[in-house]
């Protein structure tokens, strides 16, 4: 990982006008990315002009498809990071200038220019939300709204169904798993990479089940953890765990594709789903979806996760790393399983 400074008249990172840091696309990674493909810039920050607004931004959040962003080619909703360039993703800020009347000082804002420290941009780009919403500010960045869409949506969830959820650890799994709980699963099975992280969802998650995928064939796992098969499956992975929940699955079966961390943390192609016989014979229903194509149930979801929240009904997991300095090894940290819950940056307090 490169550090470089940009411009010659440098004031103190908390001055206004003055400078912050960003973390720039040094090098396009051929698979996997590591530090050297990161680039840390120190750069001028300018008062915001005429319908524009001046960001402080207290939390970014990083999430796989970053991964993909930086590989360049994928086939997200999203433009890729391009080579020099400032790379983008969620984050949280607050006002600290305003040249705009839609938006004032002290707001506390939500927007895509995350990796960086401050942000200058038409008051258009950033979304006002309640500061008192949540017991803390960076569970605005929260993928709870990915895993309800995935599940009463894409999934059509049914009460009394069996559900399977992947990645059952992560910031989309752990909440997806709690959901299909609130809403009336009748048993839910999670997998993870790790033994703590398989007590930690049968433990304080409540999951009814779990597997490590590591532990031997995994269909093997998910038949015993789904003796009476499964009737969704929550699937962040893709690869061997979509192969097996298609075989565990019961006739009229629902799989909402959210994610493909298999490929995602080893950049090989997926070998896809398998015995196609499978999802005929069963009448299977496989779809992929994005959360941008349903961001109208934003409200209705938050209205719910914060009863959840009051009534200690759901557990909010998140690892929360210090520094913007921290942001690429943390990334790289995330595919590899180090994390639990949602990862979030904090950029300042
Ligand atoms: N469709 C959408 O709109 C949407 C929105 C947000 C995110 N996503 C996608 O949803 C998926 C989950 O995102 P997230 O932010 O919730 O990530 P996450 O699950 O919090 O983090 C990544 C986790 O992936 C697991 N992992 C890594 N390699 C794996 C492999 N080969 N097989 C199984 N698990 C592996 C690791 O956990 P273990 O220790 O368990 O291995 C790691 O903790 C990602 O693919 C992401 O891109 C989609």
């Amino acid at each position: 990982m490169k550090s470089s400074s940009k411009t010659a008249t440098l004031h103190a990172l908390t001055s206004r006008p003055g400078t912050g840091l960003e973390v720039r696309l040094a090098a396009r990674p051929v698979g996997l990315p590591a530090l050297e493909h990161f680039e840390i810039v120190e750069t001028y920050v300018p008062a915001p002009a005429p319908g524009q607004v001046l960001v402080r931004n207290l939390f970014m959040s990083l999430d796989p498809g970053m991964m993909m962003l930086m590989a360049g080619g994928s086939s997200l909703p999203m433009p890729r990071y391009e080579v020099g360039q400032v790379m983008h993703g969620d984050a949280l800020g607050e006002v600290i200038a305003s040249a705009d009347p839609s938006l004032s000082e002290g707001d506390l804002v939500v927007h895509r220019f995350g990796w960086r420290e401050y942000a200058v941009a038409d008051a258009g780009a950033f979304r006002r939300v309640d500061k008192a919403a949540y017991p803390s500010l960076s569970m605005h960045l929260g993928f709870g709204l990915v895993a309800y869409v995935g599940l009463m949506e894409v999934a059509r969830l049914r009460a009394g169904d069996t559900v399977f959820v992947s990645s059952a650890a992560g910031a989309t799994g752990s909440m997806a798993g709690q959901i299909a709980r609130l809403k009336g699963a009748r048993r839910v099975i999670g997998s993870a990479g790790s033994a703590d992280k398989v007590a930690h969802l049968t433990g304080k998650l409540g999951f009814d089940a779990a597997f490590n995928y590591h532990d031997g064939p995994i269909l093997d796992r998910l038949r015993e953890a789904a003796p009476d098969g499964i009737d969704v499956y929550f699937d962040n992975v893709g690869g061997e765990q979509l192969r097996a929940a298609i075989e565990v699955m019961n006739v009229h079966g629902r799989i909402a594709v959210c994610g493909a961390l298999n490929r995602q943390s080893t950049a090989r192609p997926d070998e896809g789903p398998g015995d196609l016989l499978s999802v005929l014979g069963k009448r299977l229903t496989i779809r992929g979806f994005t959360l941008w194509d349903h961001l109208d149930r934003a409200r209705e979801f938050g209205e719910q996760f914060r009863d959840w929240l009051r009534e200690g009904s759901i557990v909010y997991d998140e690892t929360v790393i210090n520094g913007l300095h921290s942001a690429p090894q943390a990334l790289l940290d995330l595919l590899r399983g180090r994390h639990i819950g949602k990862t979030v940056v904090r950029l300042a307090s």
